[in-house]
This record gives structure tokens, C-alpha cells and sequence, in this order.
């Protein structure tokens, strides 16, 4: 019988741990089954364009603490979507079979795509159309269905809470309202747990739309203790109750995405030095978020998503995504995470955690506490 062949490549944002995950299958596949593997560049767009690389271990070896992907990614392309500009005209192709005539041309027995809901849901397509598919669940949103975390977060959630430490001491020492907005898109976990653990006295989350004058009294009351200074985490999916989010811009060539978010802070602090006559800054993080090396437990998580991705594929348990729940690591059904988003749920404990060492949500506390027994 001839030697398998893994396709592997990374879609959507990157992230730390890419580069983990991608070493993993290699070193996995080579050294328990004899797969090869094949790399594909810039995710879907090199399948579509025919490009790609063999990986074998001497071409993983010293990346597993490398920020980014030696594959390189694209948060754009939809195969089964691809906006194209004919004679002036805006037209939207499905090129989706040109992925699965480089899957067969290659001769490829698997592809595992590593990324987050749009990638695995074009994932999830293609299997639809005879790819033998696995998933691995990556995001710093960790806003994936049916697994406890995602690879990327824990080391973008450690680049936030360092940045609300910095932005603690300055604050305290200008008496200011310092602003830190967070990225996370819909989903408020970034926000909520760099928020906890770098002590915020007032986090904005996307599934709490807030009310400035709940923001504007929880800074007054600090006052009033002789704080003189207040650290608010803004997730940029925020808004205000009854209003609307707040984008950088809308990207036309982006089908899945178009809106990239961004700017809420701006918003939020204009209005409390307006209400307040505080001096107000804003620190939006943006990409840093999304750069550096992945912390130790991303670069387990990562390594053990790699070997469960490669276990499966030898298992044949195809059209699956590698999942954390509890300490296991188990298969779910790639339909279960398709178009799907993983939101903070209203009764999350973390959220009660908040409430309890004085940190305001930005909503009236009954608001939550409400959401918390469900009436
Ligand atoms: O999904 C990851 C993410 O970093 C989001 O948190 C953010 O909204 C978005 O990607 C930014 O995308 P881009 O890199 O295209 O600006």
C-alpha cells in the first residue's frame, strides 16, 4: 500500500500555537504512522491556487515557539464564495471543486484544517463533497462551539491582562480613566477573564450591551472611595444598549466577515470625559493580541490537538473536530461547530466572579444578577 498523505493548512486570523499544532502533526504523523504530509499555504486560497510544500521534520523542527504560521493564512477566501471584479462587476463563484481537484490530484487520504468557525465550516463543506476532513479548533476568541477552550486564547488573554497591569500604574499615576479594548469579535472571554485577572474595575462584554450611565456612576463611586483613577476593558464587539457596534471598516472581499470591528472604546470614553470631566485615554491592543510566542499551556494544548487531529485521521473518524472537554480530548462532529458561536453564556460563573470583588459589567447589577437565576 503507498504511503498516506495529510493535506494540513491554516485559515482565518492566526494566532500563537499555529506553529505548535502544525509541528505536531508533522512530527506525529512521520514518527507514529509514516504519514506524509503536505502543507498548503495560505490556507483555502492554496488550494485554490495550487500552492504548497512537503513537510517532514527537519522543516517543523524549532517552530513549536514561534508566534504566527510557517504556512502562512488568508481570512478571506471562501472557495465556495470567491469575490470577482468582471468588467467592473462585483460577482460572487463558487470554486469550491478546484479544492477537491488539488485534494485528488495530490492524492490526499486527509486534510486537517486548523482555524476557527469560518474555517471550519468550509472544512465542514467540503467533507460535504467526499474530503476526508479533520478540525482543530483555533481562535484567541475562544468563541468555538463544543470545546472548553481553543488554542491562541490563553496566550492572548496573557498579552491582555499584561497590558492592563501596564496601564494600571499610569493610570494611577495621572488619576485618569484609561480604557483597554480587547478584540474577541462577538464573543466577551477575552474581555471577561484579561479583565478578572488583571483586576479592571469595569469590563464591557458584547453579551451585555451597556448603559454609559452605569459606566459613568461605577467610576463616580470610585471616587467617592478616593480612587482617582479606573481601568474599563472594552471588548470591541460592545455597544451601547439599544445601539449598534462600533467597525473599523467593511472589507468587500471578505464574504464570511465583512465587518472588522473596532473603535468602541473611542466612543465609550469620549462619553465619560464628557459626563465626567475625568481625563480619559484609550489603548486599543488590536494585532498584539494575535503575535508572540503561545504560552506553555497553548503549546500543550496545541501539541496534544495535533496528535488527537492525526490519531483520528489514522482511526479514519473523519469529518470531525478535535475537541478539550473536561481533561479529555475528544471528536465532535464538524456540523456541530458550523456557522456556529461560542458566547459567554448570561449565566457564566465567571461573570458572578466579577460582580463579587466590585467589578461593574456596565448593566444594572439586578440586570445580571437576573441573567445569573434565569428570570
Ligand atoms: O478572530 C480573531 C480576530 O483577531 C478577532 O478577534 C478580530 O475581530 C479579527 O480577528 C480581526 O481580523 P483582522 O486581522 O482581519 O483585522
Amino acid at each position: 500500500m503507498s504511503k498516506q498523505r495529510i493535506g494540513v493548512l491554516t485559515g482565518g486570523g492566526d494566532c500563537p500555537g499555529l506553529n505548535a499544532v502544525i509541528r505536531g502533526i508533522v512530527k506525529s504523523a512521520a514518527n507514529r504512522f509514516g504519514y506524509e504530509v503536505i502543507g498548503i499555504f495560505d490556507g483555502y486560497r492554496g488550494m485554490l491556487e495550487g500552492n504548497f510544500t512537503i513537510l517532514t521534520s527537519d522543516k517543523v523542527s524549532g517552530i513549536l515557539t514561534q508566534g504566527g504560521t510557517i504556512l502562512g493564512t488568508d481570512n478571506k477566501t471562501n472557495p465556495f464564495g470567491v469575490v470577482e471584479h468582471v468588467n467592473g462587476e462585483r460577482q460572487v463563484v463558487d470554486k469550491s471543486d478546484a479544492c477537491v481537484d488539488f485534494y485528488n490530484d495530490l492524492g490526499l487520504d486527509a486534510l486537517i484544517a486548523i482555524g476557527g468557525d469560518g474555517t471550519l465550516t468550509i472544512a465542514g463543506k467540503l467533507a460535504e463533497k467526499g474530503l476526508n476532513v479533520v478540525g482543530v479548533p483555533k481562535t484567541i476568541d475562544n468563541d468555538l462551539m463544543e470545546t472548553d477552550i481553543t488554542f491562541g486564547f490563553d496566550s492572548a488573554r496573557t498579552t491582555a491582562t499584561e497590558a492592563i497591569d501596564k496601564l494600571h500604574t499610569t493610570a494611577q499615576s495621572h488619576h485618569r480613566v484609561m480604557l483597554v479594548e480587547v478584540m474577541g469579535r462577538n464573543a466577551g472571554w477575552l474581555a471577561l477573564e484579561s479583565g478578572i485577572a488583571g483586576g479592571g474595575d469595569i469590563i464591557l462584554l458584547p453579551e451585555f450591551p451597556y448603559h454609559i450611565d452605569e459606566v459613568v456612576a461605577a467610576i463616580r463611586k470610585r471616587h467617592r472611595f478616593g480612587k482617582k483613577f479606573s481601568i474599563v476593558v472594552v471588548s470591541e464587539g460592545t455597544y451601547p444598549e439599544g445601539g449598534h457596534q462600533v467597525y473599523r471598516k467593511i472589507v468587500e472581499e471578505d464574504t464570511s466577515a465583512p465587518a472588522r470591528l473596532g473603535g468602541v472604546s473611542n466612543v465609550v470614553a469620549d462619553q465619560i470625559e464628557e459626563k465626567l470631566g475625568i481625563e480619559t485615554r484609550v489603548t486599543i491592543l488590536g494585532h498584539l493580541q494575535r503575535g508572540g510566542t503561545p504560552t506553555p499551556f497553548d503549546r500543550l494544548l496545541a501539541t496534544q490537538f495535533a496528535i488527537r487531529a492525526v490519531e483520528l485521521v489514522d482511526e479514519r473518524k473523519f469529518n470531525h473536530m478535535v475537541a478539550l472537554q473536561g481533561n479529555k480530548m475528544v471528536p465532535v462532529p464538524i456540523e456541530k461547530v458550523m456557522g456556529k458561536q461560542r458566547n459567554v453564556p448570561k449565566d457564566h460563573y465567571l461573570l458572578k466572579v466579577a460582580l463579587s470583588v466590585g467589578t461593574s459589567l456596565g448593566v444594572p447589577m439586578e440586570k445580571v444578577v437576573n441573567e445569573q437565576v434565569g428570570t
